[in-house]
This record gives structure tokens, sequence and C-alpha cells, in this order.
């Protein structure tokens, strides 16, 4: 007999190596960035056709800061120039726009754009296209755990009450409902680690690399990573009876 197929609600992606991919083209970091941001646009149609309800996208980290002035200038910038190009499409195409993040950080012209993408798609019913942009996941949790200290402390909460749907609601997340926790998570680039990226809501995903950098991850590649997603046996810490 075979097994019913996983269903992909929640995909999130690291999408890495768009320097390499500029660099290995004898063309500066930008380059890179920007056809990265034109890939954004292609996997959020091709993950709209899939049926896919969330798609995250990690942007900028709280660490990105660190790097050089331009770049961190660069990245700022392509929230503007994504939703400038792009806006017309994701409407059309009934995609909800979400930012999460510390978004009060982030420069006016930024905040400011990504406000109105947010504002301007919030009755789409599609695709929801989140952003982590500004984002990581221990400061999240931090933020968290203050949030819930606070209101015990306040009489509003019980320690005893605190459950894990506690800390999930207190998370940048807790507006999908149902879809917060990411079903399958897919990192390109070749590297193997998760750089402070949704560590609460992982804990159960299936884990996926791809070896090619960011702008060279197509449709085709998506559509096989999802594919064998499907097949694969989830167990979530239980024992199977086709095992025991
Ligand atoms: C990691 O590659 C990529 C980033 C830090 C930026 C990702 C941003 C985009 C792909 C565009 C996002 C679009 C919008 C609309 C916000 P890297 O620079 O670390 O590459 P490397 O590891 O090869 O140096």
């Amino acid at each position: 007999m075979s097994a019913a197929k996983n269903k992909l609600n929640h995909l999130a992606i690291i999408m890495d190596g768009n320097g390499r991919w500029a660099k290995k083209r004898h063309k500066p970091r930008a380059f890179g960035h920007r056809e990265g941001m034109n890939n954004v646009q292609r996997i959020t149609l091709a993950a709209n056709k899939l049926g896919i309800k969330v798609l995250t996208l990690y942007a900028f980290s709280t660490e990105n800061w660190a790097r050089p002035k331009e770049e961190v200038a660069y990245l700022m910038n392509l929230p503007v120039r994504f939703f400038d190009k792009f806006m017309p499409t994701l409407q059309e195409n009934n995609v909800k726009v979400n930012i999460m993040g510390y978004l009060d950080d982030l420069p006016k012209k930024t905040y400011d754009v990504v406000q109105r993408a947010m504002a301007e798609t919030r009755d789409n019913t599609g695709l929801i296209l989140n952003f982590a942009f500004n984002y990581g996941s221990r400061k999240e949790i931090t933020t968290a755990v203050r949030e819930i200290a606070t209101l015990v402390s306040n009489g509003g909460l019980e320690s005893d009450d605190i459950t894990e749907n506690t800390i999930s609601e207190h998370l940048m997340t807790a507006s999908f409902g149902e879809y917060q926790d990411p079903d399958l998570l897919i990192r390109t680039s070749g590297e193997m680690r998760i750089s402070n990226f949704l560590l609460w809501q992982i804990a159960y995903s299936e884990l996926a690399f791809s070896e090619k950098a960011w702008p060279d991850f197509n449709e085709n590649d998506l559509k096989k990573f999802v594919e064998n997603y499907q097949n694969r046996h989830r167990r979530f810490g239980k024992v199977d009876e086709s095992d025991s």
C-alpha cells in the first residue's frame, strides 16, 4: 500500500549564494543580489502554482548589518526595487505580502515600502509571501520570553500555564495559525547550517539542501524538492506501525 503524500503548506528558504554567484561571473556582489531578487519573483509564482500556502524567505538577518556599508545599503533598497517591479504581478496572482522582522530599525524608505506592500495586499487570499527581513530567531525568542514574563508579572498569566503554544503565539509566525511551522526548509548554495532562522518553528521540519546558488535555483529545482518532500516519511518523533 503506498503511503499518502505529505502536504506542503509552509515552505521556508534560506536564499544563500548570491555573492558567490556574482563573483564567479566577475561581477560585484550586488549583481548577485539583484538576480536573487528576480528569482524571488519566479519562485513565488511557482510556489503559488504548487498550492503552497506560506513561503517564508530569509532575505536579511539581524547579523547582516555587519556587512560592508554599501552592501547593506543595497540590500535595504531591494524591497523598494522588488515591490516597484513586481507588485502588479503579485496582485494579479492574489499573493499576500508579509514582512517579519524588527521593522522599526529599517531605514524609513524601506520601512514605508514594506508597510505599503502589506497594506495593499492585506485582503489577498492566495499564497502568503513572507519575507524575513532584519530577522533573527534568537532575538525573536528573547522578545517572546520578555513579553511572556511581562504578562506573568502583571498577573495576566500563571507561570504554570505557559505551554509550547504560549511561546508559538508570541513569535512572528503566530498569525499563520495552523501553518506557522515550516513543513520543509530548503537552503541553497551548499552550506549546511541554519544561521539563526526559525529555530523554534523548525523543530519537526524536513530539511533539504541544494548545491545551486540562489539565483540558479529554478522552478524545476523547486518542483523536485517538493516532490521529494511529498514522498518522505514524517514520523514527528513517533514509531511507525511498520517499524515496530
Ligand atoms: C545570501 O547570499 C543572500 C542574502 C543575504 C540576501 C538575500 C536577498 C535576496 C535574494 C533578495 C531578497 C529580495 C527582497 C525583495 C528583499 P550571500 O550574499 O550570503 O551569498 P554568499 O554566501 O555567496 O556570499
